[in-house]
């Protein structure tokens, strides 16, 4: 039976198409009030030739089915869930009140300016505080998550050194750099060139110098991500953006770890021309990595003419909409952008005010610092040094002594009920485990990770099958990773008919 624990056995939920029978339906909907017309004929040769094959269940098999599946899922809401990298904090339930406030939540993407002038206003608002928050002239909602505000904001580059009638392609990146960094830059058709960053984890002048000067007239510009995604504050950004600008390029801000420096210092400040906000990671939207969430550009006035179009912008006592912006990179997203992500952000920062946003990034710092001073004692640092928001620990000494590696301390810590943190990157690092707690988490809930982390230690030391064997109480034991990434099952085909 699904949902029904076995001992020994464990647990498996049949898709909906394997559960219910012909007719059977959880609708019931009035007789019908109109003349019956046959689809075939109306549709001509675009009617189906056979059914859909959509699932027929009662009510409450539909129901259940969800809710069981809702509940298999880990989430925010019910567990810690330190993935470093991707900031997994919880999410207010403030926002989605503000959300679902009926004028918001039931505007539709095609009412017209005049009609949606208070969601048109909260934009308008929210481009302004943000720019602020990040000390840059403008700012562009629309793009859909954070690595495709990355993609915009580099489409912008690129349209800036073409509207000079220069056409560079070099974009230098760290190592370290999160995947989504050069894959952008090969989207846009720049080679992205990577760099390493010195030995205690943060770029130096001089190695940028070095890379520089080898391009010569080839420098489109720097991505860099600051704090960087091992956690450490690149103190050497304005001397890195002088540099790049000398030869000129431009500066791409990662703007994805903003949670660590809110308000107290701002990448428009320190040379940044143009970035991207991950709405999710620093306003507690919910988390659309890759799709429906928002990842906004900032930018510096250079580039204001190159943003996606259209443009929302106050004009006396109205906001309106600009669309004829011919210098524009066009149209990223359709419509402005996924409105209900700019309520829930707006709202978590009015809610905040500035001393609030200031406790956000003092508080991840804080975190963050605690975690790795108490982990430390179990688990080596790839870099020993004060963190920002996340750190990177290494599997080393633990796999020489005991054989048991990251993917299996990872597996158990679901036993233990903790999501696992990120692992295997950033690949500078050997057996990465890259931890964030977030700012939302208190000293209880760290402490008690830390425990289940040092517990984890000792199970290793003392019996290595334990951990590699792990998860043993979940309800799916260990999964064949490499199976599952090369031949994905992704959509569900009827067993009669498995040609299609
Ligand atoms: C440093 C960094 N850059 C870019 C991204 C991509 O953002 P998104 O998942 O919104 O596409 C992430 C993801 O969390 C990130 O950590």
């Amino acid at each position: 039976m699904p949902g029904q624990a076995i001992p020994g056995i464990q647990f498996r939920e049949p898709p909906i198409f394997e559960r219910g029978a012909r007719g059977r339906t959880g609708a019931s909907l009035p007789p019908l009030d109109v003349p019956d017309v046959d689809v075939a004929d109306a549709l001509g040769a675009l009617a189906r030739s056979r059914p859909a094959g959509l699932p027929e269940v009662s009510e409450p098999e539909a129901f259940r089915h969800f809710v069981r599946l809702s509940q298999w899922n880990f989430c925010i809401d019910t567990q810690f869930y330190p993935l470093g990298s991707c900031t997994m904090k919880f999410n207010p339930k403030v926002n989605e009140w503000a959300a679902r406030l009926p004028g918001f939540a039931e505007l539709h993407p095609m009412t017209p300016e005049h009609l949606s002038q208070g969601a048109l206003d909260l934009m308008v608002r929210l481009q302004d505080l943000l720019a602020e928050i990040v000390g840059m002239d403008g700012v562009n909602l629309q793009p859909a998550a954070g690595a495709q505000g990355e993609l915009t904001g580099l489409m912008m580059i690129r349209a800036y050194h073409h509207s000079r009638n220069r056409n560079p392609k070099k974009i230098f990146i760290p190592e370290s750099a999160h995947g989504t960094n050069p894959a952008s830059c090969t989207l846009n058709g720049f080679d992205a060139v990577p760099f390493p960053a010195g030995a205690d984890g943060i770029v130096e002048p001089d190695a940028l110098a070095r890379a520089l000067d080898e391009a010569k007239d080839d420098v489109a510009g720097l991505m860099i991500t600051n704090p960087n995604t091992v956690g450490l504050f690149e103190t050497a950004m304005p001397r890195l953006a002088e540099l790049v600008h000398a030869r000129g390029g431009l500066v791409y801000g990662d703007g994805a770890n903003m949670n660590a420096i809110l308000g107290r210092a701002r990448p428009g400040d320190m040379g940044v021309d143009v970035m991207q906000f991950n709405l999710h990671k620093t306003f507690t939207t919910p988390h659309g990595g890759g799709g429906p969430g928002a990842g906004p550009v900032a930018f510096k006035k250079v580039l204001e003419q190159f943003q996606p179009t259209p443009v929302v912008r106050r004009d006396g006592d109205r906001c309106r909409i600009y669309a004829d912006r011919p210098n524009s990179v066009g149209k990223v997203r359709s419509f402005l952008g996924n409105v209900g992500m700019f309520v829930r952000a707006y709202t978590y920062i009015r809610e905040l005010g500035n001393q609030g946003l200031r406790d956000v990034s003092d508080m991840a710092v804080l975190n963050a610092n605690y975690l790795a001073a108490r982990l430390k004692e179990h688990y080596p640092l790839a870099y020993p040094t004060a963190v920002m928001h996340e750190a990177v620990f290494t599997d080393k000494a633990i796999e020489n002594e005991t054989g048991v590696k990251t993917l299996d301390i990872a597996k158990r810590l679901i036993d233990y009920g903790f999501h696992p943190p990120t692992v295997y990157f950033p690949l500078v690092v050997r057996g990465a485990m890259m931890i964030e707690p977030t700012e939302t988490e208190t000293k209880q809930t760290i402490d008690d990770f830390v425990d289940a982390m040092a517990a984890i230690k000792r199970e290793a030391q003392e019996s290595a099958a334990t951990v590699k064997d792990a998860p043993t109480l979940a309800r799916v034991g260990r999964l064949d990773e490499a199976r599952a990434a090369r031949k994905p099952h992704l959509r569900w085909r009827p067993p009669e008919d498995p040609s299609k």
